[in-house]
């Protein structure tokens, strides 16, 4: 389907990079590990200016909503968890369902999910979040003017960037895909790897956000053009919506791991409850992993145990918690994680339909940032899938996102990452889509000590949770830690477990899986593409995953 087309591709220009872009300097130094060189050297420039971590956060979120289409955005929504003068915030500005939206809206009369309708077009988008998110994020941390911050995009979208041979690959795949069922074209058709790219509709919409802030964007000329859009295309969001929309701070999901807090995200996203789970189930199995080589066929069948049950228990409870009781406390609790770990069998593969929900039961991008002050900000935001919905809004210049695939729009049945939910992530007018964006932070004794978060869908905390792993169980270095193999495993497809052409497992651990009983996919996609920054021992390292065209900078300043 469109998702694995597009993924394929991405997978096979990625896989040609090899080395991570690595970064090192002194403790006291900025960091900034992003996507792209254009987000990088915003970021590098702002904090050279005088700004923080947060000011560098938003101008970098604004610029690669230029240079990074496929998933940097203004048409979509995020998370951004922080630490900031010695505390830990979160910041939610996820997409919400328009008021118009149902629980059955993408069905048919036979009660079947009509194929695309919540990926592809109008109905596909939710209510975006990003710039009232970024706007949020300022009022409370910016200390560099707004407009300041908005202007490096202003820039690149009237001047133009340099196409990366990646981002043109996945928009020609999309291309093929929507056969003209949207705009897309008429945007980004002429766009050429390694050539200029100019978006002047784009310039003048980020112009009117620099000028007025989320005003323009939920009330004045680019809510009318939005919502102008949606009324061509039979899309749901209205004035409205956009004048209803909130983004809010909840209190991050902070839990303790070995000398660490672990700060992460709350729901809507399901990835700071699981990244906790893994990484606590892991633990209280580690006498299963001593000697164990990593991503042998016994050290994956043990993260396989372990990453099943978390997915049962993110199927059925998580959800918007404005919307849903999420037991957040009991899904922590180390009772719970105890008798859940206990459940795991070191052995065997455990039976698919056997594992419940505890209790009783691509393209997303992300960058990091760390100040010289060691305030450090952990950004994910998304458009769902490469490009989003294809649709762009008309005279304003931007891509909508189709969010609305990650709500469960029939329960049981899979979503464009295979994730499957239940009521608690129904759709219904305002509600925010449950998430697996999980941009995290680890502290020791008060200082960040790692900034660490990707793309990846449902893929995301378990990237994230091995990389960790890599890390502070294995010792690598941070370089080898985000280039090391990864694979995953979420419950459903039965016994699969999904690799990366970027880095298979080892043929005989391929065989020796085969041999108890797992069944072996290589997807078309890398999984993930990490952005980390690093402080400790007296250095900070920044790395951009190999996987893909990120770069990573540390300097003094
Ligand atoms: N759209 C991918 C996610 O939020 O998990």
């Amino acid at each position: 389907m469109l998702f694995r087309l597009i993924s394929t591709l991405f997978t096979l220009l990625l896989s040609c990079h090899s080395i991570a872009d690595t970064a090192e300097k002194q403790s006291g130094s900025g960091a900034v590990a992003s996507p792209d060189q254009y987000g990088a050297a915003v970021a590098e420039q702002i904090l050279r200016r005088g700004g923080n971590a947060v000011d560098a956060a938003i101008a970098t979120a604004f610029t690669l909503a230029v240079t990074y289409p496929e998933a940097g955005n203004i048409g979509g929504g995020g998370f951004m968890t922080l630490w900031f003068d010695g505390k830990a915030y979160f910041l939610d500005y996820r997409e919400t369902a328009p008021a118009a939206a149902h629980r059955d809206m993408y069905l048919d009369s036979e009660k079947q999910v009509i194929e695309n309708l919540s990926l592809i077009g109008h109905k596909a988008s939710g209510v975006p979040g990003t710039v009232m998110g970024l706007w949020q994020a300022h009022q409370r941390f910016g200390s560099l003017p707004w407009a300041e911050l908005v202007k490096p995009a202003v820039h690149y979208a009237q001047s133009g960037f340099t196409v990366a041979e990646n981002q043109y690959q996945y928009r020609a795949d999309l291309l093929n895909q929507l056969e003209g069922k949207t705009n897309f074209a008429d945007y980004f058709g002429t766009m050429q790897a390694g050539k200029n790219f100019r978006q002047p509709e784009l310039a003048a919409t980020l112009s009117r956000i620099a000028e007025h802030g989320p005003a323009d964007f939920y009330l004045g000329e680019t809510a009318k053009l939005l919502v102008g859009q949606m009324q061509r295309g039979g899309g749901l969001i209205s004035m409205a919506d956009l004048a209803g929309y909130k983004a809010g701070w909840r209190e991050p999901v902070v839990t303790s791991w070995h000398d660490f807090q672990l700060v992460t995200t709350a729901p809507p996203s399901s990835g700071g409850i699981a990244l906790s789970q893994l990484l606590g189930l892991k633990q209280r199995r580690a006498a299963d992993f001593n000697g164990v080589t990593l991503n042998s066929a016994q050290y994956v069948h043990l993260m396989a145990e372990i990453a099943k049950r978390v997915y049962a228990d993110r199927a059925d409870y998580l959800g918007d918690p404005d919307f849903t009781t999420v037991p957040q406390q009991q899904l922590l609790d180390s009772a719970y994680l105890d008798k859940r770990a206990a459940e795991i069998n070191p052995k065997k593969i455990s039976v698919t339909n056997a594992i419940q929900a505890g209790l009783e039961g691509y393209h997303t991008t992300h960058f990091s940032v760390l100040d010289k002050h060691g305030n450090a900000v952990s950004n994910t935001y998304t458009l769902n899938l490469d490009y989003g919905s294809g649709v762009i809004v008309e005279g304003a210049g931007f891509l909508l996102n189709n969010e609305m695939d990650d709500f469960s729009a029939k329960a049981g049945v899979p979503n464009a990452f295979g994730v499957v939910g239940s009521d608690a992530n129904a759709i219904a007018p305002g509600k925010r889509m449950l998430s697996s964006m999980t941009p995290s932070l680890l502290v020791k004794d008060g200082k960040v000590e790692l900034v660490i978060g990707t793309p990846g869908g449902s893929t995301i905390f378990t990237s994230i949770f091995q990389v960790i792993t890599n890390l502070y169980d294995f010792g690598l270095p941070l370089s080898e830690a985000v280039a090391a193999p990864r694979f995953h495993h979420q419950l459903l497809p039965k016994d699969q477990i999904s690799m990366e052409p970027y880095a298979p497992l080892a043929a005989e651990v391929q065989t020796e899986l085969k041999a108890r009983g797992y069944n072996l996919v290589t997807q078309g996609w890398s999984l993930g593409d990490i952005q980390a920054i690093q402080s400790t021992g007296g250095k900070v390292t920044a790395i951009a995953d190999p996987r893909s065209r990120g770069v990573a900078k540390v300097f003094s300043y």
